[in-house]
């Protein structure tokens, strides 16, 4: 092992097998299982999508239909985990809650697999599924509404809408919702699914796993660029107060949120397919103030950009968090709805993991002193 080079933050560093996700990003290809994501957004929905994570290939009917079903049985929440979500404190990151949630539902595991590197986590799936239905309850309580329970008939992007508003959404918002969780639903060895693939390795359970993975997605490096994009966006307020906006923003040597991905060198393909709904969305309002300030921003970005020889394209969040607001979600649920959608692509790892396990253990470069001898603390 001594020919293993340091690399910080383990960039470049090839840390497992695995056939889950494949990142191209000369190309600005995404492909899960071997499927591109353009493919699997206009064939599938996000259940199909889980299932293929999970089990590695598409189910045909059959086995698509039991595992909808059942997918969709576990949608309820319990009454403890709903007090738990009643008394969050109010100041709290539904994040912090989401992580406390996934730990709590470790209960569904049997007692005697617990701590074995096989469960039954693919057969209950409450830690996927029961993601989207606590972030909704906790909105709906944190804005003094009461809990709806879920729907068995709707997909679950739709059934998520449903959940924070209690009206079943259009066609079209349903269609995107569920897409959207597609789009986010897996991304190779990122920081979180690291840290899931980490914890799994230890043996603990697939709980453990995705509630570590959710407090490494809650940090601002990972998730939560689209919260900044919208930010940004309401700061601009007009599509021709962009070009200003993006030139003093470069001149002060700050970053544009949404632009720029350390793997893809070309656009984001997911970029592309959220750019589209925004603009379904923009014309079904008849207002496309937030479609026009993101292209002029994406334009004078580009130019300045490529003045300087760097292409840099727009990532998944530039035009997401567009997108939810247009379906009516609070900026507050961006990150938790990533974690909602992720948790498919967490568990399918974890599963990879325990398929060929062995422990992560990376070592550090030392660089502290040796050989120093202790002084008697009366004599220090
Ligand atoms: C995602 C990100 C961290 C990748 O960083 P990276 O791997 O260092 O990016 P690159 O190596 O391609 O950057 C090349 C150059 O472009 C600049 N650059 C990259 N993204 C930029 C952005 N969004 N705004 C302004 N400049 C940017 C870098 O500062 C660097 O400049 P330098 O050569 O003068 O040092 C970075 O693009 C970024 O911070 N983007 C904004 C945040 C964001 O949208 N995050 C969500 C990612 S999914």
């Amino acid at each position: 092992m001594s020919n293993v080079e340091y690399s910080k933050g383990l960039e470049g560093v090839i840390a497992a097998e695995s056939r889950i996700c494949k990142v191209d990003g000369e190309n600005g290809k995404l492909y899960y299982e071997g499927y591109s994501i353009d493919d699997l957004v206009e064939h599938c929905n996000f259940e199909e999508v889980t299932y293929l994570l999970l089990y590695g290939e598409l189910p045909n009917e059959g086995e698509f239909s039991s595992f909808q079903s059942h997918m969709r049985a576990s949608r309820d929440l319990s009454e403890p985990i709903r007090r738990m979500i009643q008394e969050f404190p109010n100041e709290n990151h539904p994040m912090e809650l989401l992580q406390s949630v996934v730990a709590y539902l470790s209960g569904y595991v049997e007692h005697k697999i617990q701590h074995s590197a096989h469960c039954n986590c693919r057969d209950t799936l409450h830690q996927v599924v029961q993601l989207s239905t606590v972030v909704a309850a906790y909105e709906r309580y944190k804005t003094g509404h009461g809990y709806i329970r879920p729907s068995k008939s709707l997909s679950h992007g739709s059934n998520f809408l449903f959940m924070l508003t209690g009206a079943e959404p259009g066609e079209l918002e349903g269609r995107i919702m569920d897409d959207c969780l597609i789009l986010h639903a897996e991304h190779g060895f990122n920081a979180s699914t690291f840290t899931a693939r980490v914890v799994a390795s230890t043996i603990s359970t697939c709980y453990s796993a995705i509630s570590a993975a959710i407090g490494a997605l809650f940090g601002s490096l990972h998730g939560g660029a689209n919260e900044k994009v919208m930010a940004m966006v309401d700061e601009i307020g007009e599509p021709s107060n962009a070009a200003g906006w993006v030139n003093r923003t470069l001149d002060e040597k700050r970053k544009v949120m949404g632009m720029g991905h350390r793997v893809y060198k070309a656009k984001d393909p997911r970029a592309v397919i959220m750019e589209n709904y925004l603009y379904q969305l923009s014309e079904k309002h008849g207002d496309f103030r937030y479609y026009e300030i993101l292209k002029e921003v994406e334009r004078a970005f580009r130019d300045r950009m490529e003045e300087k020889g760097k292409p840099i394209y727009p990532n998944v969040d530039f035009f997401s968090g567009a997108v939810y607001r247009l379906l009516g979600i609070p900026t507050r649920l961006f990150t938790p709805i990533f974690a909602m959608a992720r948790a498919s692509g967490w568990l399918a790892h974890v599963l990879e993991q325990r398929e060929d396990n062995r422990i992560y253990r990376p070592k550090a470069l030392y660089v502290g002193e040796r050989d120093k001898t202790v002084i008697p603390i009366e004599q220090r």
